[in-house]
């Protein structure tokens, strides 16, 4: 399966892929992971990437296209992924089927993950993720066991930097005026199935087994 995750910050797109890999074995590529494991490396790519993610804004297409074309080719990937945060323009959905149908493959199926406003902001202010295994938890939704610590792994949990009000507005923002877009890129091509992601997240994952049902037959 070559499937997308598609949806605005805070929808859920993580913490859905961690649950469809478990279930599906098909393993997750999200684009703002690599980003942030750049950023905390200090490496060239991660500090250029941070003058962009730090105010709420999306590094340049040109990039991020590189960087998940070189992801698409690892030997990990061939039997299929999940996209998690990418494409998110137009030109990066473009360049993903042109190097997909040079491959002479292509993307079967997005999901396009469906939440109010008012939610995904509580949903950003009120995350945590642990600093050292990058599990992600919620002061209310998902609290863990201990305050601050990890339930995985007993690391600290943090907050995103990104994940400041005024930063969230910004991304809510940019999704609209440059991922949005893409609902309607993916829905003349007849491959968005759209999916309500409120509820708890086993909730929005039983719908998403449903759709994939109904696709794959599984
Ligand atoms: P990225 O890391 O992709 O961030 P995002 O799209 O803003 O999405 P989030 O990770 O914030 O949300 P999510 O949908 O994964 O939700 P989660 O499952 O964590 O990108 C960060 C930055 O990197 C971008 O701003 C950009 O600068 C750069 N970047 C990345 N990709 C790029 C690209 N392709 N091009 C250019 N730039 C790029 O859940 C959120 C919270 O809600 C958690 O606390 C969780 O516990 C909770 N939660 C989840 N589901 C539920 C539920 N059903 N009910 C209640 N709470 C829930
Ligand atoms: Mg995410």
């Amino acid at each position: 399966m070559r499937l997308i995750l598609l949806g605005p910050p805070g929808a859920g797109k993580g913490t859905q892929a961690k649950l469809m890999e478990k279930d599906y074995r098909i393993p997750q590529i999200s684009t703002g992971d690599i980003l942030r494991e750049a950023v905390t490396a200090g490496s060239t790519l991660g500090v250029l990437a941070n003058s962009f993610m730090r105010k709420g804004s999306l590094v340049p297409d040109e990039v991020v296209i590189e960087v998940i074309k070189e992801r698409l080719a690892r030997p990990e990937y061939a039997r299929g992924y999940l996209l998690d945060g990418f494409p998110r323009t137009l030109a990066q959905a473009e360049a993903l089927d042109r190097a997909l149908g040079l491959a002479g493959s292509r993307i079967e199926l997005v999901l396009s993950l469906v939440v109010d406003e008012e939610e995904l902001v509580q949903r950003l202010a009120g995350r945590r993720v642990c600093e050292r295994c990058t599990e992600v938890f919620h002061l209310s939704f998902r609290p863990p066991r201990a305050t601050g610590l990890c339930d995985r792994c007993g690391g600290p949990l943090v907050q995103r930097e990104d994940d400041r009000e005024e930063t969230i507005r910004r991304r809510l923002q940019v999704y609209k005026s440059e991922t949005a877009p893409l609902i309607d890129y993916y829905r003349q091509r007849g491959k968005l199935r759209e999916v309500s992601a409120t509820g708890d997240p086993d909730a929005v994952k039983g719908r998403i087994d449903q759709v994939l049902r109904g696709s794959f037959g599984l």
